[in-house]
């Protein structure tokens, strides 16, 4: 078990020894150690099981922070920060050579984001290097909103876990990169409508196959164990008559169906259903069913982050 509290002195002194620390944010926790030190770095890949293929993001306490990690921070960039953070978005920028490769997976850039997490931004500002960090939880698997989520899978591979309460975002950062014009990596916590509304008009460009730049949209990415199938549920229901089914339901539990049933929002609100997510899909693996039944939501806003993690849920590995 890790020692779990919310004394940032004590995750200090930890991380400048180049050990692992969980730390809140508003999107998911993340598993953190100083992002230009590569012995620390590696702790997160060997923590994880992560392959060294997939990339880091690099957590920084101000903007301007990212003028000491990248080569060139462009004005798109800029007015992104100065919009969304501190806040659920990652820019993917030209890295400065002390970014050690392994942080970058060998790319010549690197993702930055600052949180918005009081307890995390207190953190970075007392430290004199950045936090590298993945999202706390074992390769592949959802990620975690909770301490107890920490805990529970890597609570014997990490020193200390920070507790910051439940994540008020509940998916991961959206990401957004340069190439010709801004493009989105990973639609996430920021929404699409959001970031055209600084920048303009940007491309979507989230599918591993065509993007070998962001291996964490593998397609399998976010899966629970419990296999999910998504469609109408009250047509699957008919068409998994031997199964011992769940559903997941976005606003209201399907009336007269007698199968556990888990509501992401019942107030219809997308963003609660977001802070619900990953904590629902933990819940189904500890369920004893076979089959989750799922339904999309609507894609606009955070649902469409909320609709990309089912779809890579449900994708059979
Ligand atoms: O919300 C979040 O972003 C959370 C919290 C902890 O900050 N972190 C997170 O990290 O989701 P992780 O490791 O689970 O996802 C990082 C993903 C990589 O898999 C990759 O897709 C993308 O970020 N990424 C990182 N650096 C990149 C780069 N230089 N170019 C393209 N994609 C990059
Ligand atoms: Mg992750």
């Amino acid at each position: 078990m890790a020692e779990l509290g919310k004394d940032i002195n004590r995750a200090k002194q930890l991380l400048d020894r180049g050990e692992l620390v969980a730390i809140p944010t508003e999107t998911v926790y993340g598993l953190a150690a100083n992002a230009l030190d590569a012995t620390a770095a590696a702790r997160i890949f060997a923590a994880k099981n992560r392959p060294s293929f997939d990339p880091l993001i690099v957590h920084v306490a101000t903007a301007m922070r990212v003028h000491e990690l990248v080569t060139d921070f462009p004005d798109q960039a800029q007015a992104l920060a100065a919009t969304f953070w501190p806040g659920p978005l990652t820019l993917v920028l030209p890295k400065k050579n002390h970014i050690p490769d392994l942080v970058t997976a060998g790319l010549p850039t690197v993702g930055v984001r600052c949180p918005s997490h009081e307890l995390t931004l207190e953190l970075l500002h007392l430290l004199d290097y950045p936090l590298a960090a993945p999202s706390a939880n074992p390769f592949g698997y959802v990620s975690p909103t909770r301490p107890e989520h920490v805990q529970e899978q890597l609570g014997s591979r990490v020193a200390y876990i920070l507790d910051g309460g439940p994540c008020r975002v509940g998916v991961e950062s959206t990401i957004v990169g340069f190439d010709d014009g801004p493009v989105i990596y990973r639609l996430g916590g920021v929404a699409v409508e959001e970031i055209e509304n600084v920048v303009g008009r940007v491309r979507v460009m989230t599918h591993s196959s065509s993007n070998p730049v962001a291996p964490g949209q593998l397609a399998s990415h976010y899966a629970p164990a419990r296999q999910i199938v998504l469609g109408n549920i009250a047509e699957l229901l008919t068409q998994h008559p031997n199964e011992k089914l769940a559903l997941l339901r976005y606003h209201k539990r399907l009336p007269d169906t007698p199968v556990p049933q888990i509501v992401l929002s019942s107030s219809g609100s997308l963003e609660e259903a977001a802070q619900n997510l990953f904590a629902a899909l933990r819940q189904f693996d500890k369920m004893d069913v076979t089959l989750v039944l799922a339904e999309l939501v609507p894609d606009t806003g955070i649902g469409r982050a909320i609709n990309d993690r089912l779809r890579r849920a449900a994708t059979s590995r």
